[in-house]
């Protein structure tokens, strides 16, 4: 909830970022080439964090701050990523995490499960309801019923709060710098939209300079046409959850995914965080859905070209970049792929 314009890193924290970060960016000449375009895709990659995506920046900061407050079990809902970062992190600050994960997610990530428990959490699966039309509010409410039974026990939602965003930002503080030591910045900004953690936090920065100064950047999220969010989201208020346990907050949301049978992971969350919905509204983040076939075929391509498998949320994000691609000539795009390869990292 903080207004403030920027907020330093707590030092534990710091800790254990400085094991991991900055992350490595790199830009992708041969999949530029097949794309056929002069455009510069520079990717940064957040697969190399200890939880394989951008959730471990989260992560860190809640366990550390809940650590403080005295809890002693976090619990959350997963579609199988962000549990396995907080698993990591409640670890590292020496807590307990009990995770609840769908079972539609649980089947098609078979491995997240024992990653979490690897990692120590206990992992609930939960069955699907009458009640939900997402998976992501599914397992929430779960999770929220299960934490007012345990003592010194808090619930964290995984994405889409101040707490959960603003330690993304520093991928996109990250991004600023590394272009700058090659004389570069961005022309466009391209992210998928979950919670929209994952896009704010590399988007936020260049927000800023776009509104402060003479800075001409586009915003460009993909999403899934089962989940429009942005797209055909009404604004009013919303809450992750139906148990009366977070706030309403002021923002984009929709009643449930459009039932496509197509799984897309954690970018089924049916609301947005507010800055997302504002600058999205005022004009300044654009957003398109892209199929899972066109999802596909873009990670397939940046398989052959990059030799890296990406997440099934980032596929969306390569369908944009190739999109932005090909409509534009010469210009710098960047894009978090926030997955790609197995970490090589662990800071425990
Ligand atoms: C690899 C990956 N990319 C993107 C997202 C969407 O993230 P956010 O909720 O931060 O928008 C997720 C969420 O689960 C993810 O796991």
């Amino acid at each position: 909830m903080s207004t403030e314009r920027e907020i330093p890193i707590p030092p534990e924290v710091l800790d254990c970022y400085s094991k991991y970060r900055p992350t490595p960016i790199f830009r992708v000449k041969k999949f530029e080439e097949l794309i056929g375009t002069d455009c510069e895709i520079y990717v940064k990659d957040e697969g190399t964090t200890p939880s394989n995506n951008h959730k471990a920046n989260s992560a860190y900061l809640i366990a550390y701050l809940c650590k403080k407050d005295k809890v002693k079990t976090l619990t959350t809902e997963t579609t199988g990523n962000w549990g396995v970062a907080l698993a990591k992190a409640a670890r590292y600050f020496e807590l307990e995490t009990i995770c609840f994960i769908d079972a539609e997610s649980n089947r098609f990530r078979p491995d997240r499960k024992a990653l979490m428990e690897k990692a120590g959490a206990k992992v609930i699966v939960v069955e699907q309801d009458d009640n939900h039309n997402d998976l992501l509010s599914l397992s929430a409410d779960a999770a929220i019923q299960y934490t007012r039974t345990l003592k010194d026990a808090t619930y964290i939602f995984g994405s889409v709060y101040g707490y959960f965003v603003i330690p993304q930002t520093i991928i996109g503080l990250e991004i600023k710098e590394q272009l700058q030591e090659q004389g570069k910045y961005p022309d466009i900004v391209v992210g998928s939209c979950g919670g929209g953690a994952n896009f704010l936090g590399t988007a936020a920065v260049f927000i800023m300079d776009h509104l402060e100064s003479a800075k001409q950047v586009e915003f460009f999220s993909a999403e899934a046409t089962s989940c429009p969010i942005l797209t055909q989201g009404k604004s009013g208020l919303y809450s992750i959850d139906s148990q009366g346990y977070y706030p309403m907050i002021k923002t984009y949301g929709i009643e449930g995914l459009l039932n496509d049978g197509q799984y897309i992971g954690g970018l089924g969350s049916t609301i947005i965080a507010p800055a997302v919905a504002h600058y999205h509204s005022k004009g300044i983040i654009k957003a398109k859905t892209f199929t899972p076939e066109e999802a596909q075929k873009a990670s397939n391509l940046f398989r052959e070209t990059e030799g890296k498998k990406v997440a099934l949320e980032t596929g969306y994000q390569l369908a944009a970049v190739i999109e932005k691609a090909k409509s534009n000539s010469k210009k710098i795009i960047v894009v978090n792929i926030s997955s790609g390869r197995d970490s090589t990292y662990s800071i425990d």
